[in-house]
């Protein structure tokens, strides 16, 4: 049986048919933060899954990921480690190519930002292809951080490739 704060949180996500480019229905979360009690339910039911599970670092992905990311840290007792967009990070970085639908992108993290044998959990807003979780998880992994779970408010069906 489903958790009853899940269907608050799914209707208080907006869907805009066409953008950013036609046939893509965009999940629009900026309408559940406006939600007070959906975005609340939303972190607590991260923070009641993934407290206790001896978590040190929640990785969060540029964009969204950095809204969900750090109540849950926070409440964690975790630390909060910003994945970005390439030339975004000041300091020293190691990066991780990934594949689009057309092209590339990379993501960065600081060097230092982690420790090896830590644990982490990565945040996201959305999941489809998984493409960007991969790539998360496989720069976390290259400095010897313990991925628990990748975990996202959304999860579009029927994409994931990995
Ligand atoms: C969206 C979403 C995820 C990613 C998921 O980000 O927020 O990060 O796509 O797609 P995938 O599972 O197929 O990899 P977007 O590319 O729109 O970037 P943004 O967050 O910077 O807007």
């Amino acid at each position: 049986q489903q958790d009853p704060r899940i269907a608050r949180i799914s209707s208080a996500i907006r869907v805009i048919p066409d953008f950013p480019k036609p046939g893509i229905m965009f999940q629009d979360i900026t309408t559940l933060l406006l939600d007070t009690k959906a975005f609340k339910d939303t972190i607590d039911l991260f923070v009641e899954r993934y407290r206790d599970k001896n978590i040190s670092v929640v990785a969060g992905v540029e964009a969204r990921g950095f809204i969900f990311g750090p109540p849950i840290a926070l409440a964690i007792g975790a630390k909060f480690v910003p994945m970005r967009k390439p030339n975004k990070l000041p300091g020293e970085v190691i990066s991780e190519e990934y594949s689009l639908e057309y092209g590339t992108d990379k993501m960065e993290m600081h060097v230092g930002a982690v420790e090896a044998g830590e644990h982490a959990l990565v945040i996201d807003d959305l999941i489809a292809t998984g493409g960007t979780l991969c790539a998360a998880v496989k720069l976390l992994e290259r400095v010897g951080v313990h991925v628990v779970e990748c975990a996202c408010v959304i999860e579009l069906l029927g994409l994931k490739v990995c």
